[in-house]
């Protein structure tokens, strides 16, 4: 069976877009099927490094076909600004290799407008969006108001639309939210331009994904965010408004769940998440600090801070769950090198019970203590390990306990930034 689909299994920024980078190896394309320039996913190839927001990472290997699947909500103008990006480091992004769904949504300036409206309006309760007009983008899909890509196949059509669903968004703005309108002509002729250029590359991709599958070619499907963020699997409302998890996967590019042979989970061997929300095991002291500096987190898309704390096996085996994971793939376990003691959490204490699954209500999660294993840490420098058996022992046991605990096999193991500082078991 030809798909595996390669999700987070945290809260995002786990690490994607390296792992997508090494599956690209074995597949023969690539498909983003939700979300939209709020991921961020970066790739290193030597001294270079990619920072990709839309176009899948696959982009740079160049013998995959790339495909922005019907999930996605597309901002034109960074799609095009990121396809002069990769051209410019002499990467092939014709239209023979990159598919656009006509199916997916376009996100305008009314969309990223509203998304900060909100969340201004929102003040202390915000959700702390990336505020590329994600949320807005979405509902509009919803409500059946919104601009499908398939419109920029007739740019002045388009930028009709564009130009009424900005000066609605203007209403809104001044009415309810009390603020001054977006400009109008200005995005509307950068849209138009937008559309020109982006024409060529809209396809049927649901054929082409069809097609790819017949030919028993192999598929990867490059999930975004994290489970924990998913709009129906994630603590509501401090998710993102698409399906990060794996049956994102099937609706957002449209095949049955018998072709998908491997679900790839990606987690970090501690926990970060950006934005507001429950995140039972964060550290807000030196630790969570620590954290923070050794492993640079600090967001790809926003540059924002990441909250930093221990890994979180409740919430890491809730993922496993809900995606049927077959596989894990452990990143930035050296960021932990140097410490005595780990801990991970195994279980909550509520305000009526200890309890070892994920309460699923917001104010649960928001309100529980976790309850924490120690384990002891090592002190050498694993950057340079590439055989598991070459791991200090402790940290041999502190990757086997977590495949206990959550249950699934941990296949690889990162242990620095660079493609090849992994340990594939
Ligand atoms: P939105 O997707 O911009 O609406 O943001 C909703 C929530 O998801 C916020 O907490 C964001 O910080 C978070 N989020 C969205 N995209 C990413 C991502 O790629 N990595 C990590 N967090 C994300």
């Amino acid at each position: 069976m030809p798909v595996t689909v390669l999700i987070g299994a945290q809260w995002g920024d786990e690490g994607k877009g390296r792992v997508a980078d090494w599956l690209a190896e074995q597949s023969d394309a690539m498909a983003r099927y939700a979300g939209g320039d709020n991921a961020g996913h970066t790739v290193r190839v030597g001294v270079r490094r990619f920072g990709l927001h839309l176009v899948p990472s696959g982009i740079i290997h160049p013998h995959l076909t790339c495909i922005l699947g019907s999930g996605m909500v597309i901002n034109p103008l960074r799609l095009v600004g990121e396809m002069d990006m990769l051209a410019g480091q002499n990467i092939d992004i014709s239209p023979e290799r990159i598919h656009i769904s006509p199916r997916a949504h376009v996100i305008t300036p009314a969309h990223t407008a509203l998304d900060g409206a909100s969340e201004r309006a929102l003040g202390e309760g915000s959700i702390g969006t990336t505020q590329r007009g994600i949320g807005p983008a979405y509902s509009a899909k919803a409500e059946r108001t919104g601009i499908l890509t398939g419109m920029m196949a007739d740019p002045a059509a388009f930028v009709d639309a564009v130009r009424e669903q900005i000066e609605q968004a203007n209403r809104m703005l001044v009415r309810l939210y009390g603020l001054d309108p977006i400009e109008v002509d200005a995005p509307v002729d950068d849209y138009y331009a937008a559309a020109e250029r982006l024409a060529p590359y809209l396809h049927n991709t649901t054929q082409i994904v069809h097609e790819l599958l017949d030919a028993d070619k192999r598929l990867l499907c490059e999930g975004a965010q994290g489970t924990l963020l998913d709009i129906d699997q994630g603590h509501y409302p401090f998710v993102t408004s698409s399906s990060a998890t794996v049956g994102g996967a099937l609706t957002g590019l449209g095949f049955g769940p018998h072709v998908i042979d491997r679900v790839v989970a990606v987690a970090k061997a501690y926990c970060t998440r950006v934005g507001n929300g429950p995140f039972p095991t964060e550290l807000d002291d030196a630790m969570g600090q620590r954290l923070r500096e050794v492993g640079s987190e600090y967001g790809t898309t926003t540059g924002r801070p990441r909250r930093c704390g221990w890994l979180d096996a409740i919430a890491l085996r809730y993922a496993v769950k809900v995606n049927g994971v077959t596989d894990l793939v452990l990143t930035k376990l050296d960021v932990l090198s140097g410490l005595d003691t780990l801990h991970i959490a195994t279980a909550y204490d509520t305000a009526q019970e200890r309890v070892t699954s994920l309460p699923l209500d917001t104010a649960t999660a928001e309100s529980v203590t976790p309850v924490y294993e120690a384990l002891p840490g090592w002190h050498t420098d694993i950057s340079r390990v590439r055989r598991f058996k070459d791991l200090p022992a402790n940290a041999q046991r502190y990757v086997e306990r977590i495949e206990a605990l959550v249950g699934a096999p941990v296949s690889v193991v990162s242990v620095g930034p660079e493609r090849e500082q992994a340990i594939v078991r």
